[in-house]
């Protein structure tokens, strides 16, 4: 046995400026969540002690990025940030063209118009609830080919998000190549529980479509995080930094839609990137219908600025270790308190498994939704739904659609809570966990046309 001491780690940077956070009584919870239709996502944020709603938007700058706010060029047109902004992504992900956007449902929103056309199929990595929307909205259908292995939360498989060949060769066979305008690649799969991708499948993929002239569109939104996984997990790669590593995977595809609001560590933002000359043109011309001009699709001068700092910050190691650390670190903790979660740990949040945390109530008495609204009942700490309720329904038949995948995420922001903040999140889950019994289901009382989880609101039966 070694007797070499075990060293801990801790974040890798200060704190120069604080966020009181605000602490709340059990009945004052039990206030909000019945205000908020037992939905997390009509909570008011001050009620809220530890916000684990989502990664997206809620990152802590960086002083570097602060200072690049104070640069914002506030021109209409060709403003000085666009182009440090072109050039980030020039050099970080080896696209060629870029068109800015408000957020990456934008970018998805103008390449799905462009390329999708009505009757098609767009095979891709599990969905993303906005994506596979767009693709919807654009007349398009989108098939799931990832492995089998992704929707079985016990499964240890390192690359969740792999495309299962076979599935996408079927489906090309069986459509015909021109039925499908592209192939959806995730960088992580957010819906599989942040699930990786390796770069041996996606060369694979990239072999195949190449075969039937299927181009592949990247949603980059997490590709620093699949790319730390990929250099802890896949041989071959343990030596090559992350840098290296997100311009391998971007090479491998055609165009991207980047939600920077993740990775990149800004509060609000994102991009379409394009190598196609004639494809760019399209989308530039399309982006100024929507989102502005095409110098900044909505974005400010100094939110370009502190993209372009924040996406060179987001492929640096310790940077990436730390982050993708804290997220392992409690999901070992919640496994050895014996709590049912996704595994692998995923790389922006812990998904806990209400199916199995929740065996009394069926999925249309929606688990993961009463799950949530639990933990903020406990302890104030916000999560998110990703069951039967982001899963909407059938665009055909009106039914839900019922996701093997019942979960609820504890999503991580990046660089705002520290180690201690995770054992509190721990302890309140623990507790959850073990008076499971009493947790009843819920129903919907409302219930929006689209993204549904967003807005709906629920009555406990
Ligand atoms: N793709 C993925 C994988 C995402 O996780 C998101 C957003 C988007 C696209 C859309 O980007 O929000 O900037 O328009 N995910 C957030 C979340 C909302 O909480 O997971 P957006």
């Amino acid at each position: 046995m070694s007797n070499k001491k075990k060293r801990s780690w801790a974040e890798p940077y200060k704190i120069k400026m604080v966020e009181p956070v605000k602490m709340t009584t059990r009945e004052e919870r039990q206030q909000a969540i019945d205000e908020a239709g037992y939905n997390t996502f009509l909570l008011r944020s001050e009620d809220v002690y530890i916000d684990l709603l989502t990664d997206s938007g809620t990152s802590a700058m960086s002083d570097r990025q602060w200072a690049g706010m104070m640069l914002g060029d506030e021109a209409y047109a060709g403003s000085r940030n666009f182009y440090h902004l072109e050039d980030a992504v020039r050099k970080y992900y080896g696209y060629k063209h870029i068109v800015p956007t408000h957020q990456g449902r934008a970018a998805e929103h103008i390449i799905s118009q462009l390329m999708i056309n009505e009757g098609d199929f767009i095979p891709g990595n599990m969905y993303f609830t906005t994506t596979k929307l767009h693709q919807e909205l654009a007349g398009g259908t989108f098939v799931d080919v990832i492995i089998d292995e992704a929707h079985d939360p016990e499964n240890e498989h390192p690359f969740k998000a792999d495309i299962d060949l076979n599935k996408l060769e079927d489906l090309i066979k069986e459509k015909g190549a021109d039925k499908i305008p592209y192939v959806s690649i995730a960088t992580t799969v957010n819906m599989a529980g942040g699930q990786p991708i390796s770069l041996g499948n996606l060369k694979e993929v990239r072999k195949l479509t190449q075969k039937y002239d299927i181009p592949i569109v990247h949603d980059m939104t997490r590709v620093a995080e699949n790319a730390y996984l990929i250099q802890q997990r896949e041989p071959g790669y343990e030596n090559k930094s992350i840098q290296e590593i997100v311009l391998e995977i971007c090479s491998l595809t055609d165009a991207a839609t980047m939600s920077s609001k993740k990775d990149a560590l800004v509060n609000i933002g994102g991009f379409l990137a394009v190598n196609d000359d004639e494809l760019f043109d399209k989308a530039r011309n399309m982006v100024v219908i929507y989102e502005g001009l095409h110098t900044y699709g909505g974005m400010a001068g100094r939110d370009m600025e502190a993209l372009a700092i924040g996406i060179s910050e987001s492929v640096d190691y310790d940077h990436i270790r730390a982050r993708v650390g804290q997220v392992i670190y409690l999901g070992e903790k919640l496994v050895e308190m014996g709590v049912p979660v996704v595994k692998p740990i995923g790389s922006h949040g812990v998904f806990l498994d209400a199916k199995k945390i929740l065996p009394h109530l069926s999925q249309d008495q929606l688990p993961a939704q009463s799950l949530a609204a639990a933990l903020y009942l406990d302890s104030g700490v916000r999560a998110m739904e990703r069951g039967v309720v982001s899963a909407g329904r059938n665009p055909e038949t009106g039914e839900h659609n019922y996701p093997k995948l019942e979960l609820v995420r504890l999503t991580i922001p990046r660089r705002v809570y520290t180690q201690a903040h995770m054992d509190v999140v721990a302890e309140s889950v623990e507790a959850v966990y073990q008076n499971a019994k009493e947790i009843k289901g819920l129903k919907f009382v409302y219930e929006p046309e689209y993204l549904r989880f967003f807005q709906s609101r629920f009555e406990v039966l």
